[in-house]
């Protein structure tokens, strides 16, 4: 189905593994197109409650964008390129209703990073090393990144990565709130299915809005707060809510079905 992603469903959570471990798992435009597929699939299965993206091997997640297309690409095709990965697959990360999360088992470059940093949160394990070396390519971030890594780490840091293009470790990003988590690669995996069983028990139109509205914020969207009121409104008109409110009162763990 698949030529450069794996894709596995366990317990409702659905593992896509960018599999090009050979060339770092770089991004190149079958495994853009491969996830923006899959993604489709996340979105539409109801058998799927959640998402983990992650590369194949203990060395790469991404280690950016495949550098071998790049220059075949004149203003308009390297354009072009940018919008069409960033609107079929990292922005279609970003505002997914049901949870992603990155599980970054190696170097996250490039566009490794900004797929790391379009996922809802990131886990990663200990060799974990992150960083924009566009700029070595005489680039910029084209996924996104100007614009994720600067909300996420702040501004200053922000500059200095790109304009660097150092490469920091999984404790320093954990220290940036790049990752939330850094745990050994052997429990990598598990922590990231982990967290996110711990997710499926809730109500799932309520994690939807929880995801749409903290992007409001993440993308200083001013309309958030605003937005915040109506869908907290909507989450009233669930069964769900009705279900939390009573399972609280009748001293029973909730039910919910989605609804
Ligand atoms: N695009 C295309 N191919 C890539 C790649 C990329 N972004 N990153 C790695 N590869 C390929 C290498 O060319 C090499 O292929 P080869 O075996 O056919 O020569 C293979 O993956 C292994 O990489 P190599 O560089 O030999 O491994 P390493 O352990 O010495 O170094 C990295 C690992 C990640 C530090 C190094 O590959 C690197 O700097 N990659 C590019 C990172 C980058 O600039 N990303 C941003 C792109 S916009």
């Amino acid at each position: 189905m698949y030529s450069t992603i794996l894709t596995t469903i366990e317990n409702g959570t659905c593992i896509i593994t960018i599999n090009r471990p050979d060339k770092m798992n770089a991004l190149n435009k079958e495994v853009v197109e491969d996830l923006g597929r899959a993604l489709e699939e996340v979105y539409t299965s109801s058998e799927i409650k959640s998402a983990i993206i992650t590369g194949a091997g203990e060395k790469a997640f991404v280690a950016g964008a495949d550098i071998t297309e790049f220059l075949a690409l004149d203003k308009e095709g390297g354009s072009a390129l940018a919008q069409k990965g960033r609107v079929n697959v990292f922005d279609k990360i970003e505002h997914c209703p049901k949870p992603v999360i990155a599980a970054v088992n190696g170097f996250s470059l490039g566009g490794g990073c900004e797929l790391a940093m379009a996922c809802h949160f990131r886990v990663a394990s200990t060799n974990a090393k992150f960083g924009q070396p566009e700029v070595n390519l005489g680039l910029i971030p084209g996924y996104g990144g100007t614009q994720r890594l600067t909300k996420l780490i702040g501004k200053g840091k922000a500059m200095e990565l790109m304009m660097t293009a150092d490469m920091i470790g999984a404790d320093e990003a954990k220290t940036l709130g790049l990752v939330n988590h850094v745990v050994a690669i052997e429990e990598l995996l598990p922590k990231a299915k982990e967290i996110l069983q711990k997710i499926h028990t809730k109500a799932p139109i309520a994690i939807a809005n929880i995801i749409a509205s903290v992007n409001d914020a993440g993308n200083c969207d001013p309309t958030g707060f605003d937005n915040e009121i109506g869908r907290f409104g909507d989450c009233f008109a669930t069964e769900d809510m009705k279900e939390g409110a009573h399972a609280f009162l009748e001293k029973r763990k909730p039910v919910f079905k989605g609804k």
